[in-house]
């Protein structure tokens, strides 16, 4: 049964990972651009930042299509049993991770096998999902409705729900100007909003931004992190978006990265998750099992020792006094970004 399952989720991976980018982006070619059309005052990417990695012209962003998508990301109806959404997951408050759940609920209260990690700054993000399986923002959404422990819906019903919807229809004639509502248009309006999900307000930006100053114990966790832990989790997205293997021992037969690339040296590997925001996503890495940063510490402290393969820019021989763990910690926690996580411009458009 395990067996067939992952066949089919292979396979349902290698569709998306062909199929849908063709399709959306032929039906692209015939269309004509969409002119710009609504005055933006839309979520700004600090001069800190590099340049953003998603970037379509056929997709202009603006408020209302960032609204649109909102309603979608919370609406229940786009599920098979109407009562999950993308924020049943994905929950603001943290920083849309599922906090506490190592594994989330899905319809009929299923279970996946990989945490749900925090969302933001997906525009910066080259690849998408634990095991970069997905390349594509646009299409990433058609994963999670489509999965029979999340949403179990398929896209064609997806659009029959929402294209019946006279608010609905009403909305992407106004953004897209199309009179249909086509998975497209969905799954364009879906990535507005997702792209727009901008985190670069906190305590470590500010201080960049000569707006906020570091404490002792701060700089001198800040110095630690560059030091060990910096060359994956990389600033200021804290993330490289590369794949490496952190040296965790392999459980339940996940191979992360080897899933998708068949490459033996991929085996155990996963994406680097970004650390902003990470005291408010507990528990910790793709199956969340660790309940704590301590725990994650714990971790590097004796990576080595767990993984043959293990990634050589791993801390070696990390070792952490009490006041060191702190200062690190307390570096960690600069990176929360409460701004981002009460920016009613991301929050449950049905409250
Ligand atoms: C049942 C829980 C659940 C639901 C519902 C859900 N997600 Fe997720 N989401 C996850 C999990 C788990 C992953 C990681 C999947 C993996 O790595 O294979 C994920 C990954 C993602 C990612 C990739 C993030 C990254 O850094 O790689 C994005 C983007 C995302 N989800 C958006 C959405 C959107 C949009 C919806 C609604 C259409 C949605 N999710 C619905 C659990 C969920
Ligand atoms: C060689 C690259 C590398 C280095 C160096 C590294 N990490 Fe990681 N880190 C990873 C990868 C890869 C993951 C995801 C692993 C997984 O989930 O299987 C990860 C996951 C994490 C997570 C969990 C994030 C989440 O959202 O679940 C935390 C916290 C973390 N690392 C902190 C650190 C700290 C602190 C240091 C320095 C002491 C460090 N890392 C050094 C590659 C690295």
């Amino acid at each position: 049964m395990a067996v067939i399952m992952l066949n089919l989720v292979l396979h349902i991976r290698h569709i998306l990972l062909g199929l849908p980018l063709v399709t959306l982006f032929m039906s692209c070619a015939k269309d004509t651009p969409i002119p710009p059309k609504f005055l933006v005052a839309l979520p700004q990417a600090p001069a800190h930042f590099p340049p953003k990695h998603y970037d379509n012209p056929q997709n202009t962003l603006s408020l209302e299509g960032i609204e649109l998508g909102r309603k979608l990301f919370y609406d229940k109806s786009l599920s098979q049993t109407g009562e999950i959404s993308c924020a049943s997951c994905h929950k603001q408050k943290a920083a849309f991770s599922d906090p506490g759940k190592a594994f989330s609920n899905g319809i009929y209260g299923r279970k996946g096998q990989r945490h749900s990690p925090a969302l933001f700054n997906l525009a910066w993000q080259p690849r998408f999902h634990w095991d970069g399986g997905i390349n594509h923002i646009e299409i990433q959404p058609i994963a999670p409705l489509q999965d029979s422990s999340e949403m179990g819906m398929p896209l064609i019903n997806v659009v029959r729900v929402v294209g019946s919807d006279q608010k609905y229809k009403e909305a992407f004639k106004k953004v897209f100007d199309t009179d249909t509502v086509t998975d497209k248009w969905i799954l364009y309006a879906l990535a507005q909003f997702t792209t727009s999900m901008i985190s670069a307000d906190a305590k470590y930006d500010r201080v960049i931004q000569n707006k906020a100053v570091f404490t002792d114990s701060e700089k001198r966790g800040q110095q630690l992190f560059k030091l060990q832990c910096a060359g994956c989790h990389k600033p200021p997205l804290f993330s490289d978006f590369s794949f490496r293997n952190n040296g965790l021992p392999i459980k339940n037969e996940e191979y992360g990265r080897f899933i998708i690339t068949q490459d033996e040296a991929d085996k155990g590997k996963f994406k680097v998750p970004s650390l902003r925001n990470i005291q408010l996503s507990p528990p910790y890495m793709h199956d969340g099992r660790f309940e704590s940063i301590d725990e994650v510490l714990d971790h590097y402290i004796a990576a080595q020792n767990h993984h043959p393969k293990a990634d050589a820019g791993l801390p070696q021989n990390l070792k952490l006094t009490p006041n060191e763990r702190a200062d690190l910690k307390n570096f960690l926690e600069t990176l929360t970004d409460e701004s981002f996580i009460s920016n009613p411009l991301f929050s449950d458009p049905n409250k």
